[in-house]
C-alpha cells in the first residue's frame, strides 16, 4: 500500500514536471523563427517499423507513406500476407486496418512474439494488414511545409485525426486494395473511430469494426494519467501558448521513469498499473520493451481536448473555451457534439472491455453501451473481460486466446457486402 502510494506520488512528480517543462518550451519556442521547409520525396524508411519489428520474423512488409489533406506525412506499414504463404495473386484478402491510442504508436501491437501479437496473427489468418501512426509519433513526424519544431506543426487536437489521419488512411487502403475494410482500434483509435462514423465518415469504405478498450466517455478514468488531464490542462488555448509538442519522452520524464525503474523493490509493472490500470497478463520483457519505444509524442492541443472529453462527459469537437473563438470555428458558442446515436445501427460493432481498465472505465463504457442501444442486435457483439486492463488488449500473453480469435471470428461472420 505504501509502495502503491510512493508511485502515485511520483507519477504526479514526474507529470507535473513534463507541464511545468513545456510550458517553458512553449514560451521559449514562440521567439523562434516559423522556418518553412519543402518536402518533396518522402523516402522510404530503413529503420522504420516494418525492419525492427515485422521483417525480423520472417514476414513481408512494406512502409508506406500517405499525405493526409492538411500536410501531414503519415507512415503506415502493410502486411500483405502470412509468413509461410504460397503467393496467390488471385485470392481476395480482405484488409484490416490497426488504429493505435494515444502517446503510443503502431509498434505497440508488435510487443509480444509474433505467435501473440495481433498484426501477425492476422496476416496468418489470411488478412491484409495496415499499421496506422498519427500524426506526431516518431515515424509520422513529418508534414509537407511544417516542422515539428513549429509550434504551429503542433496545432491539432483529435477533432483533425477525424477530419483529416483517418480518412487519409482509409482512402489510400481502399483505392490499393478495392476492397470494404476491417478496422481494429484501441483506447483513443475507439474514440475516432465512433466520433467519424456518428458523423457517417468512413462507413461507405467500412466493413465492420473491433473497438478494444473503448473510451468515448472518459467521467469516470481513474489514473494519475487521467487526473493530471483533467486537472493540469486548465482548456485554455486560445493563443500560440497552447500550442507545442507533448513529448513526454524528450524531457526529464524518461530520466526520471529509468531512475524510478531501477529502484530496487520498484519495477515498471507497477508504473504500467498507475497509468493504466491492473493488468493481469503482461509479460515484464514485454513492459520493458514498451518502455523504450513508448510513450511518444502527442500534441498539447491533444491533451486538452481529451481533458475536456474528461472534464466534461460529452463527446465535443475542441473547445475554444471563449465564445467567441468557438463562433469564428464553428458558428456557435458551444462546440458541435458528436452524436453517437448517429451512428448508422446496421454498422458491424465488436466491443470489448476489461472489468480492471483505469483508463476505459466499466461505468463510462456502458455509458457507451447505453447510447448504441438502438444498434441492431446482430450487428452488436459485446464482450466483457474480467480481469484485463488497458494493456492488456494490445500486449497480453493471452490475449489472442481471450480477444483476437473472438475479433476474427467477427470479422468473419461479417458477409461481404
Ligand atoms: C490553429 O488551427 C485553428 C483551427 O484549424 C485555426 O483557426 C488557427 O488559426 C490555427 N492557429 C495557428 C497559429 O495556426
Ligand atoms: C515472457 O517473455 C519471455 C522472454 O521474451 C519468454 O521467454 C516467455 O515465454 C514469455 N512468457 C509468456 C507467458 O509469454
Ligand atoms: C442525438 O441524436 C438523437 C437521434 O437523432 C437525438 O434524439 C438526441 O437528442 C441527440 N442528442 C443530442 C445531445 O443532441
Amino acid at each position: 500500500m505504501i509502495l502503491l502510494h510512493l508511485m502515485q506520488l511520483c507519477v504526479f512528480f514526474l507529470l507535473f514536471l513534463v507541464v511545468v517543462t513545456f510550458f517553458h518550451q512553449v514560451q521559449a519556442s514562440n521567439f523562434g523563427s516559423f522556418s518553412r521547409k519543402q518536402v518533396g520525396i518522402y523516402p522510404t524508411m530503413n529503420d522504420g517499423i516494418c525492419a525492427s519489428s515485422v521483417i525480423v520474423h520472417g514476414y513481408k512488409c512494406q512502409e508506406i507513406q500517405v499525405v493526409t489533406k492538411d500536410g501531414y506525412i503519415l507512415s503506415i506499414q502493410r502486411i500483405p500476407e502470412g509468413r509461410n504463404e504460397a503467393r496467390n495473386e488471385r485470392t481476395k484478402k480482405q484488409p484490416v486496418i490497426l488504429q493505435h491510442g494515444v502517446l503510443v504508436d503502431g509498434m505497440t501491437w508488435l510487443m509480444n512474439s509474433p505467435e501473440q501479437d495481433l498484426p501477425l496473427i492476422l496476416a496468418d489468418k489470411g488478412f491484409d494488414v495496415w499499421i496506422a501512426n498519427t500524426r506526431g509519433t516518431k515515424h509520422s513526424r513529418r508534414h509537407v511545409s511544417l516542422d515539428p519544431s513549429n509550434p504551429v506543426f503542433w496545432n491539432w487536437s483529435w477533432d483533425e485525426l477525424v477530419t483529416y489521419d483517418l480518412p487519409a488512411v482509409f482512402d489510400y487502403v481502399y483505392i490499393q486494395t478495392g476492397e470494404k475494410i476491417n478496422y481494429v482500434g484501441h483506447s483513443l483509435g475507439t474514440l475516432i473511430a465512433l466520433a467519424s462514423f456518428s458523423e457517417r465518415k468512413l462507413v461507405n469504405q467500412l466493413k465492420s469494426a473491433a473497438l478494444l478498450s473503448p473510451i468515448a466517455y472518459l467521467s469516470h478514468m481513474n489514473t494519475a494519467l487521467g487526473v493530471i488531464a483533467a486537472k493540469s490542462f486548465v482548456g485554455e488555448i486560445t493563443t500560440l501558448i497552447g500550442l507545442a509538442e507533448f513529448n513526454p519522452k524528450g524531457l526529464p520524464l524518461e530520466a526520471f521513469l529509468k531512475a524510478v525503474c531501477d529502484n530496487p523493490g520498484i519495477d515498471c509493472y507497477d508504473l504500467m498499473t498507475e497509468l493504466t490500470g491492473k493488468n493481469c497478463c503482461l509479460n515484464s520483457s514485454t513492459v520493458d520493451r514498451f518502455l523504450m519505444n513508448e510513450p511518444q509524442s502527442t500534441s498539447t492541443k491533444n491533451m486538452v481536448h481529451l481533458a475536456q472529453t474528461v472534464r466534461h462527459g460529452v463527446l465535443a469537437k475542441f473547445n475554444y473555451v471563449r465564445p467567441d473563438y468557438n463562433i469564428l470555428h464553428y458558428g456557435q458558442v458551444t462546440p458541435p457534439i458528436y452524436n453517437l446515436s448517429n451512428i448508422p445501427h446496421d454498422l458491424p460493432l465488436f466491443i470489448s472491455y476489461g472489468g480492471q481498465d483505469a483508463l476505459s472505465d466499466v461505468r463510462d463504457v456502458e455509458n457507451l453501451l447505453d447510447q448504441l442501444k438502438l444498434h441492431d442486435v446482430d450487428k452488436r457483439s459485446v464482450q466483457f473481460v474480467k480481469e484485463y486492463a488497458h494493456a492488456d488488449y494490445i500486449m497480453g500473453f493471452n490475449a489472442k486466446d481471450i480477444v483476437y480469435n473472438s475479433v476474427i471470428s467477427f470479422f468473419n461472420s461479417q458477409g461481404n457486402t
